[in-house]
């Protein structure tokens, strides 16, 4: 049996769902000889390490009890224990980490730390267990679209990095661009709708419906941010399309994307509140989207928000593209991602599919993990 002993970063909706994923899949990794081992978990506040993290693990019982805990919005110091682990505060915590990193490169077996956070302050931590030769799969984006020098960092052992889950969520979108550049078909042109809000939106003001009503819909639905701006500013979609950037060679930095935003500056979050955006501010945008909708339409093509990445451009923001074809015929919260390359050069490469969900997130991230099997004694 292949031991793979796992520290998880970030227990909000994601990261529970992988340790029920984990716990739930037992069988079907006996079956592949394989145990995952979870050793530690980590919120922002607290980590929670097994008695002795080379010899015990936190069992399956203790694991969803951490679950439940984190769902009811309470501290893992509420933990009832029972001697089952040993608790860190946060100011503890990373040095603590790395000290568990360097004893499993001791012993010569690996440890993956699994960040599921949505946090910027993993990456110090981060770039030290890579240097320690840890393996590392992310679902968070941040790491990997800040500075390129932590970039470089983070990749510097290319094998034992996975991040799956930071684009199109479950989708194997990263995983499909990996084999086509290390089997030399080059890639010419990526075009792609990576945001479900957007792609939802998009599709629905195509059928007439005034842009303000649609985005006061989706937020009524929890298809966007709790502040849709956080969606519309299309920030989101430029660290995806960054990370497909870099994953193609572009040397750039989130600062270099052009991106598009769905509403004015004199919108913004410091300018406006919330309530005041959907009910006053947005319906000022219905006639600009209705006009560009009209004019696209007039030469049998549509709008998508897309991520557009060749040669020389990486650019976010609305794009006129053909009715027919698989970004054209895109209707709902799908992801959609058209890849042109020496093999697809006439019709892409497309992948389609949720580009979200707690479940499709986690299973990306389990399905990384068990990727890296051959990194295990
Ligand atoms: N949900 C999706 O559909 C989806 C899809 C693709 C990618 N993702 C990415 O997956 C990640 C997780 O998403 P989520 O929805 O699960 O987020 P979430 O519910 O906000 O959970 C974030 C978790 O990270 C913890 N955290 C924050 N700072 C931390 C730190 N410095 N060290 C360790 N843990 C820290 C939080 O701790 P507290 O509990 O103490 O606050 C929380 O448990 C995000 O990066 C997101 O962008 C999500
Ligand atoms: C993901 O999990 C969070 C936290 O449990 C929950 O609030 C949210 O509704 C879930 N999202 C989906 C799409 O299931």
């Amino acid at each position: 049996m292949k031991k793979i002993p796992i520290l998880l970063m970030g227990i909000g909706g994601v990261g529970r769902q992988l340790l029920r994923h984990i716990v739930s899949c037992r069988i079907i990794h006996y079956n592949q000889r394989l145990r995952l081992s979870v050793v530690g978990v980590c919120d922002s506040k607290s980590m929670v390490v097994a008695p002795d993290v080379y010899r015990s693990e936190l069992d399956d019982e203790f694991l969803l009890q951490i679950c439940e805990v984190k769902s009811s919005g309470s501290s893992l110091e509420t933990l009832s224990d029972g001697g089952q682990c040993q608790i860190y505060s946060s100011k503890e915590m990373a040095s603590k980490a790395i000290d568990i990193a360097a004893s499993y490169r001791r012993m010569a077996t690996g440890l993956t730390f699994i960040d599921c956070s949505a946090s910027c302050n993993t990456i110090p931590l981060l770039r030290k267990v890579v240097e320690l030769e840890c393996c590392v799969v992310l679902a968070n984006k941040q790491p990997l679209s800040s500075s390129l020098e932590d970039y470089d960092k983070l990749i510097s052992h290319p094998r034992l990095i996975r991040h799956e889950s930071t684009v199109g969520a479950g989708l194997p979108v990263i995983s499909s661009i990996n084999r086509m550049l290390s089997s030399g078909d080059a890639i010419q042109r990526i075009i792609g709708s990576l945001s479900g809000t957007l792609g939802y939106v998009m599709s629905e003001v195509e059928v007439g419906k005034p842009f303000s009503d649609v985005v006061n819909v989706a937020k009524r639905l929890g298809y966007t941010e709790p502040d849709p701006r956080d969606d519309l500013s299309g920030l989101d979609v430029a660290r995806k399309a960054l990370i497909l950037a870099r994953l193609l060679g572009h040397r750039i930095s989130l600062d270099n994307i052009k991106v598009e935003s769905l509403y004015p500056i004199e919108m913004g979050p410091d300018l406006m509140t919330v309530e005041e955006f959907l009910a006053k501010g947005l319906p000022l945008i219905d006639r600009e989207i209705r006009r560009r909708i009209e004019k696209a339409s007039s030469n049998g093509n549509v709008l998508r928000y897309v991520c557009l990445i060749d040669k020389s451009r990486c650019e976010v923001g609305i794009q006129e593209l053909p009715k027919d074809s698989p970004l054209g015929r895109l209707k709902g919260s799908d992801n959609v991602l058209e890849i042109y390359s020496r093999c697809y050069s006439e019709q892409p490469l497309v992948i389609q599919g949720a580009g979200a969900g707690n479940d499709t997130t986690a299973a990306g991230v389990l399905a990384d993990i068990i990727d890296m099997q051959d990194m295990f004694i």
